[in-house]
């Protein structure tokens, strides 16, 4: 039986299912799309007038809500309405790390995907495609497919994985023209559909379908793959430091190599980001499992290296600071996790920031779109200290002249463009003497800086 989808709605109105349903209604006028959050705060930003205000910050993303709120776009904290109405539901809420019990600080938390599960069981009085967005352990359909089967009810429900490849920053681009589109299924009929949503606007050979499981575990693996590039050449870049060898020339050399590509080989203070540390989890979680320990340990150094390239940061502004930051003022340029976003999660700033905290450094952080309270929020989440202690030792400035001024140190977190057009002499003129630069993205020009008197460092050099 062909499928006719008039009306989606999407549960979670986050990271992920903002720009994707945002761009789907772009592309399909005819297709009514309600996003639904139980945050209600989040939604009325969604809809607020002034598009500055939009929860998400995205280059791009506010003009396509622009275009389509109010025609085919709606923003709704009423989901049991939305699910009802719907012919598709995509599921998009978030499966952080668990912090308690079995798995902790490994497995995913699936209980916000389980409690939409319950929630579709409950409403839902016609026959619903039902589709898993959010990055999920492999077989979780199956736990979706047991919950929604055994309610009783006699509504038919088809389940298909469309696992989410954008990234944040470029994500109306990596939506609007995307490598390839992944849909995994069971029912024909069912992964058709979701194909003719998509084929409006994508070429139908970028468009995969596999099994279910297929397409779950690639998720997982293609983030695993991108983040152990990372975690490789940041691996290089210690060894670079000690021998005298470059890291982005070595990254150039082995990056024309066809088989390598030059892609992702960027050395920095760490990778960060809601995906790749949860993926890799999950992915050593699951081989774990599954008894696959080598599998396991393989995946997992990934992250170890990632955690040791943050510390080695931390510890190397210290001792190059004559083994003591107590009480010196040090500026964190960037805090999100990347440039263009204002997403802060597993940010290697917080990390990094963190470790300069234990040793009583006065931090000043300073960025163009990360809010004050979520600087704190962040650093409280790791439990690190009372709160207090916290908002002593850390300021948020809202100007990046004022955050350096009488700084002994400048670290630069996130690869933000505007830190390059900033008057470096003018903020040399105001900080400590002796001066010093920690560029964890190599993002400033060395010769430059070295001639107005700044003392250098920057990762793999
Ligand atoms: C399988 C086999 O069935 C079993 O015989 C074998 O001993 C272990 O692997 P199964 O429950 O089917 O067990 O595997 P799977 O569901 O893939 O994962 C195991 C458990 O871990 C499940 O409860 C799953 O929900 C959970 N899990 C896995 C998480 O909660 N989060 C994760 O990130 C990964
Ligand atoms: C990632 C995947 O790229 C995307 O396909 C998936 O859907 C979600 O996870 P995202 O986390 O938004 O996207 O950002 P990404 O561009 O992949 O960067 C992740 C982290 O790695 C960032 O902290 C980034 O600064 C860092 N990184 C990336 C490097 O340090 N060096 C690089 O060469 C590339
Ligand atoms: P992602 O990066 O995966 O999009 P976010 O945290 O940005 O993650 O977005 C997930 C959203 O899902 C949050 O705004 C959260 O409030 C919402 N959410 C989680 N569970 C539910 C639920 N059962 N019903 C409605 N919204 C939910």
């Amino acid at each position: 039986m062909a499928f006719t989808i008039k009306k989606i709605c999407c549960i979670g109105a986050g990271y992920v299912g903002g720009p994707t349903m945002s761009v789907i209604a772009q592309q399909c006028p005819d297709i009514q799309i309600t996003l639904v959050d139980m945050n209600a705060e989040r939604i009325a930003a969604w809809n607020d007038p002034d598009l500055d205000q939009l929860p998400i910050y995205e280059p791009g993303l506010s003009a396509i809500v622009e275009e389509a709120r109010g025609r085919n776009l709606f923003f709704s904290t009423d989901v049991e309405a939305a699910i009802e109405e719907a012919d598709m539901i995509f599921i998009s809420v978030n499966t952080p790390t668990k912090n308690y019990g079995k798995g902790k600080g490994m497995a995913a938390d699936l209980k916000y995907i389980e409690l939409c599960a319950r929630q579709i069981a409950a409403v839902a009085t016609s026959d619903k495609i039902v589709v898993e967005k959010s990055t999920l352990p492999v077989r979780t359909a199956a736990a979706l497919k047991s919950i929604l089967h055994n309610t009783g009810s006699a509504v038919n429900f088809h389940i298909l994985s469309n696992p989410e490849f954008l990234a944040e920053g470029t994500a109306v681009q990596d939506l609007l023209n995307p490598d390839r589109v992944l849909i995994g299924g069971e029912n024909k009929d069912a992964i058709q559909a979701l194909v003719d949503i998509y084929s409006r606007w994508v070429d139908t050979d970028r468009i995969l379908t596999t099994n279910l499981w297929s397409s779950e575990l690639s998720k997982l693996t293609a983030n695993a793959f991108l983040a152990q590039r990372v975690s490789s050449i940041n691996s290089i870049s210690e060894l670079c430091e000690k021998t005298g060898a470059d890291v982005q020339e070595v990254a150039r050399a082995i990056g024309m190599d066809s088989r390598i590509g030059s892609k992702f080989l960027k050395a920095s203070v760490g990778f960060g980001g809601s995906c790749f540390q949860k993926d890799i989890l999950n992915l050593v979680y699951i081989a774990r499992t599954y008894n696959l320990d080598e599998v396991a340990d393989y995946w997992e150094q990934v992250i170890l290296m990632n955690n040791h390239q943050k510390q080695r940061f931390a510890d190397n502004i210290i001792q190059t600071l004559f083994n003591t930051v107590n009480g010196k003022k040090i500026a964190i340029l960037g805090w999100a996790f990347k440039k263009d976003t204002n997403d802060t999660r597993e940010s290697a700033a917080i990390y990094v920031a963190d470790h300069l905290l234990n040793e009583q450094a006065d931090i000043h952080v300073y960025d163009p779109k990360v809010p004050s309270e979520k600087v704190f929020v962040d650093l409280e989440y790791l439990n690190s200290r009372p709160a207090a202690e916290t908002r002593r030792l850390v300021s948020v400035s809202e100007d990046p002249y004022e955050a350096c001024k009488d700084a002994h140190a400048i670290a630069i977190l996130t690869e933000w463009d505007e830190f390059k057009e900033y008057d470096w002499a003018r903020i040399k003129r105001h900080m400590k003497s002796p001066s010093f630069i920690f560029d964890g993205r190599k993002l400033l020009d060395r010769v430059k800086l070295e001639e107005i008197g700044f003392i250098y460092y920057a990762i793999g050099e």
